[in-house]
C-alpha cells in the first residue's frame, strides 16, 4: 500500500451532518521511535503495548458549511473550549486533508477528555489523534459505506500517524508493530499493524503502572527531540538497533523468554534517553526520582529474582511493567518502596488493552 492508496474514490453518500464517538487508548512503545523523516515517516520500526485505563474520549459534530473555502472548527476539553488546541489540529487537518477530502465541506466541534489529568505529564497526543482519526474515519464510512473494517483500522491509523507518530499504534492491541520491519510481513512506515506472530501467555494482560514522577509541561517537545536525531552522530547505529531489537523481540514472544524482554526494553529506554543526552543542543528529561527508581527496580530484582522492568517515554515518568502473575507482589513494591518518588505520591495503574473503540 502507498500513501495514494488512501485518497478516497467519489463518494456515493451526501450526509449533512451527524456526530461520531470514539474512545482510543495511549500506548507504550517497547522498541522507540525517535527520528522520523519528513511526513511522519519514521526512522526505524518500533513497537508498543496498546494501554486500557489511558484514554481519550472525543465526540466529533459535523454540520455541512456554506462554503469549502478552509477549515472551520472549535475544540473543547472537558468542556471547556480551548483555543490553543487548534494550531496542532489545524496542521493535522492540512497533512490528511488529501486523503479526507471533505474536511473543508464541513464545521467540526471536537469535544475531547481524557481519563488522566492533563498535566500529569502523559501525553495525550496518541490517544487523542488516534481518538480524532477514528471518528473521521466513521464520516468517510458514512460518505462511502463501502469501506471493509480492515481499511477503515488500516487507514484510521494512517491519519492519526499524520497527527503524531505513535498514535498510529494506538487503533488496534494488543501489541502494535509501526515501521517496515524485514522479518515482519505487512510493516508498514504508513501505518501500525497488529502484531501478526505467535505470543506467549506470558505476556498477556501485562501490567503498566506509571509513576507520574513529574507532572509538568516538558522542557523539550517530542517533535524537536525528533528533529535533534538528523545529523545525530549515533543516529544510524540506534536505527539500525532497533530493527535488530525488534527481531530479537518477536523470538522473546514467541518463547515468553521474560530475562531477555527486560534486557530489550530496560536498553531501549536508556537508549531513547542517552540519544536525547547526545543531542546537539543536548537535553535530559529524567529527573532525579526517575533515577531513584530505576535502582530501586533493580535492586528489587536482584533481591527477589522478579520479572519487573521498567520503560520511558519521552519524559520524567517512569512505567513499571511485569506480567499478571506477579500482579500482587509488585503492587506491593511499589506502594511500599517506589509511591515515595511520585510528584504527590501520584500514579496510574494500567495494563494492555485493545485499541480504538466506538461508542
Ligand atoms: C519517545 O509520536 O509524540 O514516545 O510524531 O512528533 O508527534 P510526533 O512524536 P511522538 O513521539 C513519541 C516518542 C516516544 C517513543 C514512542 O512512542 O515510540
Amino acid at each position: 500500500m502507498t500513501a495514494k492508496g488512501f485518497i478516497p474514490k467519489t463518494y456515493k453518500n451526501l450526509i449533512e451532518k451527524g456526530s461520531y464517538i470514539w474512545s482510543s487508548p495511549s500506548n507504550i512503545a517497547l522498541v522507540k521511535y525517535w527520528g522520523k523523516k519528513e511526513n511522519q515517516i519514521p526512522e526505524n520500526p518500533s513497537i508498543s503495548f496498546t494501554l486500557d485505563n489511558c484514554k481519550t474520549t472525543t465526540t466529533l459534530s459535523f454540520s455541512k458549511k456554506e462554503n469549502n473555502n478552509g477549515f472551520l472548527f472549535d475544540v473543547f476539553l472537558d468542556g471547556e473550549k480551548k483555543d490553543n488546541f487548534k494550531p496542532k489540529i489545524e496542521t493535522f487537518f492540512k497533512r490528511i486533508e488529501a486523503y479526507s477530502p471533505f474536511l473543508k465541506d464541513y464545521y467540526f466541534k471536537i469535544e475531547t477528555s481524557n481519563t488522566f489529568p492533563h498535566s500529569s505529564g502523559i501525553a495525550s497526543s496518541a490517544s487523542g489523534m488516534s481518538a480524532l482519526a477514528s471518528c473521521l474515519m466513521s464520516i468517510e464510512k458514512e460518505l462511502n459505506p463501502e469501506i471493509t473494517n480492515e481499511h477503515f483500522t488500516q487507514k484510521a491509523s494512517f491519519l492519526a500517524r499524520l497527527g503524531s507518530g505513535s498514535a498510529c499504534r494506538s487503533l488496534e492491541g494488543d501489541l502494535v508493530v509501526w515501521g517496515k520491519h524485514d522479518e515482519i510481513d505487512g510493516s508498514s512506515d504508513l501505518f501500525g499493524i497488529k502484531y501478526p506472530f505467535e505470543v506467549h501467555q506470558n505476556f498477556k494482560n501485562y501490567n503498566d503502572t506509571i509513576l507520574l514522577v513529574d507532572k509538568g509541561e516538558k522542557q523539550v517537545s517530542s517533535t524537536v527531540g525528533h528533529n535533534l536525531m538528523h545529523n545525530h552522530p549515533f543516529a544510524q547505529e540506534r536505527f539500525k538497533q532497533a530493527h535488530s531489537n525488534l527481531s530479537v523481540l518477536i523470538n522473546v514472544f514467541k518463547t515468553g523468554d521474560l530475562k531477555s524482554f527486560i534486557e530489550i526494553v530496560e536498553s531501549e529506554a536508556l537508549t531513547l534517553h542517552a540519544m536525547m543526552m547526545t543531542s546537539m543542543p543536548y537535553f535530559i528529561l529524567m529527573k532525579p526520582n526517575t533515577l531513584e527508581i530505576i535502582n530501586k527496580i533493580w535492586a528489587f530484582r536482584q533481591k527477589t529474582n522478579s520479572n519487573v522492568c521498567f520503560t520511558l517515554d519521552a519524559g520524567a515518568n517512569v512505567h513499571v511493567l511485569y506480567p499478571e502473575s506477579e500482579t500482587e507482589k509488585i503492587c506491593e513494591f511499589i506502594k511500599n518502596e517506589l509511591v515515595a518518588y511520585c510528584q504527590k505520591g501520584e500514579y496510574i495503574n494500567d495494563k494492555i488493552g485493545f485499541g480504538a473503540k466506538l461508542l
